[in-house]
């Protein structure tokens, strides 16, 4: 499978279509403007910290991937031409780590939040990333996060986790068969 030019058509469960497709260069600027919208506390739960925008060299680092090692993809709302950015997905194998292991985040924009669209993400990068050889996912999730801990809760995949200074670290299983 060739993560770079993923892209797959969607239905959420209101009927709406959406896109889930790799991010590419030309998305700086839709990711930018996805940030914008984003909550002070969506913001603090994908970052794990304030912040208050993006700086260019950030959005090149999280928009220009070898699709390897870091791999990332939005769910895009399309109308006629123009398309929005409603959401991200992205995992990465830190320097020096096994090949076999990658860091996952999640981030909807807080309008659309609750349709569906995390777990089609999470779904969508579980795929991707088995397909690449990587067996599993860590996470770093607030301990108060429980809709992001619900998500992967539900996903039965989770194999492992521990909390340390109020972060829950998490092991996901990329298995297609999850462990029982
Ligand atoms: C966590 C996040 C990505 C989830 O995305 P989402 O699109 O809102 O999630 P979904 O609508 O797909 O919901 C998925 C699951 O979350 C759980 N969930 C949804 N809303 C919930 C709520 N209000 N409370 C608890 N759990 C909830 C449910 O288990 C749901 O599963 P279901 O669809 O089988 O009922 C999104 O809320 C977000 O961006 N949060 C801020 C950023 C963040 O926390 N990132 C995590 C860093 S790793």
């Amino acid at each position: 499978m060739d993560a770079r030019s993923y892209s797959v058509q969607e239905r959420l469960r209101d009927g709406e279509s959406i896109r889930i497709r790799a991010i590419r260069p030309e998305d700086k600027q839709g990711l930018s403007d996805l940030f914008f919208r984003l909550s002070p506390e969506t913001i603090y739960y994908r970052f794990l910290g304030a912040k208050r925008r993006l700086t260019r060299d950030e959005l090149v680092y999280l928009t220009e991937l070898d699709f390897r090692r870091q791999v990332a993809i939005v769910a895009v709302l399309a109308k006629g031409d123009e398309e929005r950015l409603i959401g991200v997905g992205r995992y990465a194998i830190p320097p020096g780590r096994p090949q076999t292991r990658a860091e996952v985040a999640l981030t909807v924009e807080d309008a659309e939040q609750g349709r569906g669209i995390g777990k089609l993400l999470f779904e969508h990068l579980t795929r991707i990333a088995h397909g690449q050889g990587i067996l599993e996912f860590e996470a770093y999730v607030f301990a108060e996060n429980t809709r992001m801990i619900a998500l992967f809760d539900r996903s039965g995949r989770v194999t492992r986790r521990s909390i340390e200074r109020g972060v829950c670290q998490l092991l996901i299983s990329t298995s297609p068969t999850p462990p029982p």
